[in-house]
């Protein structure tokens, strides 16, 4: 006998009421059984989206999300712990460099990551074009990386983290409900809390190429976030990111890991050294180490050992050369002035379309597909200069990705305006 009827609780927020803390709990766990069917969740998950929930209703939908499945606990670790969460962008490949140098600090990071869907790259990905790498480690081998190994596990999320959110998301995936933040934010935190990390930095991604397009919705996510994350005494803070262009020189997997490397052998692009020191330096100062200097750890050499020992610890060949797609093409300027426009969304579709990302979720990836980039927003160009160099095993590729393109390099006689990497902060 269940204790509710789902009709009943479906008709509630069609009419644009509040749930109750016992329907939300019921509905979750009777969807998460199958006592209530994909259409009916699939019906309320669009009045959710039409109708929107309040404050008690988000908190109360992640409660029983979290409750699910199980909830990991690291308050036994000697080290705190301290995790960030990206809600995903073109060529950002920040995690890569960032859990190692925070790891330098006797921070432990417990990255539990996903793949990629769509025209952004998954941290999973991009670490499996690394020769050997394996992404599923037991829980005992996480708490024993993070206790007494080197302190940083970049690795899937186990199956038994908020079932409730990987059936949810799949579902919402195939109805359009997506792009609805009370549904965004209860099924990052869940994820998140679920994990057990002591402090969660949030990277809310604003522009072309990101989930929120405006920075309005995307202070309303990180709020929203913010809020779930003290409700279940975990410290949050967001910072709100630019993502109408993409991260740094690269997009694409082995390309991605190729300048995390350089990142932590103390070089890289500036907006991903910016990026980085800036998350590290939050996630440090939220486990009470203020007095820190995170760029000297990757002058120094720190970050990289710890970085060759995570990513050995999980069979990965860390000297190996790095594959490259075998095909090539480089898209030249079509006339002199400045770089006005390098559209991250048109460039992460063409990255997906050379073959480093995934349509669904069985797709396999391509580890040397993607795309370099030469000149960034407010650089000068000249006509036939490189401006992208485009990275494939399949030729056929090629076409559909500079179709991808169009658009989305503007040039242009004035420089625009100079870009921040930060543009908000949410605490
Ligand atoms: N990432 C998630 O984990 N969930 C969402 O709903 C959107 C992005």
């Amino acid at each position: 006998m269940e204790l509710f009827d789902v009709v009943d609780v479906i008709r509630v927020k069609r009419d644009g009421h509040a749930l109750t803390k016992p329907q939300i709990d019921w509905v979750i766990d009777a969807y998460t059984r199958g006592a209530v069917k994909d259409e009916q969740m699939a019906a309320l998950a669009m009045a959710i989206f039409l109708r929107g929930m309040n404050r008690e209703e988000i908190s109360q939908w992640t409660s029983a999300m979290i409750a699910s499945g199980e909830r990991m606990d690291f308050a036994s670790l000697a080290r705190p712990t301290a995790d960030k969460h990206s809600t995903g962008g073109v060529g950002d490949k920040i995690t890569l460099p960032l859990a190692p140098l925070v790891a330098v600090f006797d921070v432990a990071v417990p990255q539990l990551s996903g793949r990629g869907l769509g025209h952004t790259g998954g941290t999973l990905d991009k670490l499996e074009s690394i020769p050997g790498w394996r992404a599923s480690m037991s829980n005992e081998e996480i708490y024993s990386q993070l206790g007494e190994g080197c302190g940083a596990v970049i690795c899937a999320a186990g199956a038994g983290l908020a079932p409730a959110d990987k059936k949810l998301y799949a579902l919402r995936d195939i109805t359009s409900t997506v792009d609805c933040i009370p549904l965004i934010a209860s099924s990052i935190m869940s994820k998140k809390i679920a994990e057990g990390t002591g402090s969660l930095v949030l990277d809310v991604k604003v522009g072309s190429g990101a989930f929120m397009k405006d920075i309005d919705q995307a202070r309303e996510l990180a709020r929203t976030m913010v809020d779930l994350g003290a409700d279940a005494d975990v410290k949050t803070f967001a910072y709100l990111t630019d993502m109408s262009t993409p991260l740094g020189l690269t997009v694409g997997n082995a390309l991605e890991v190729r300048e995390s490397v350089e990142v932590l052998a103390g070089g890289g692009p500036a907006d991903v050294v910016e990026l980085t020191c800036t998350l590290a330096r939050k996630m440090l100062e939220m486990s009470g180490k203020t007095d820190v200097d995170v760029e000297a750890a990757l002058k120094d050499g720190r970050a990289m050992d710890v970085w060759r020992e995570m990513i050995e610890a999980q069979g990965g060949e860390v000297d190996a050369e790095l594959p490259i797609g075998t095909e090539s093409h480089v898209v030249l300027a079509r006339e002199d002035g400045v770089l006005q426009t390098l559209d991250a969304l048109s460039v992460g579709v063409a990255s997906w379309r050379l073959g480093a990302g995934r349509a669904v979720k069985e797709d396999p990836v391509q580890a040397g597909a993607g795309i370099e980039i030469h000149a960034k927003p407010g650089d000068p160009v000249k006509k036939g200069q490189p401006l992208l160099t485009l990275h494939t095993d399949d030729e056929w590729r090629i076409p559909r990705a500079l179709e991808s393109l169009e658009g989305g390099i503007v040039i242009g006689d004035s420089a625009p305006d100079a870009a921040c990497v930060v543009l908000d902060e949410i605490g």
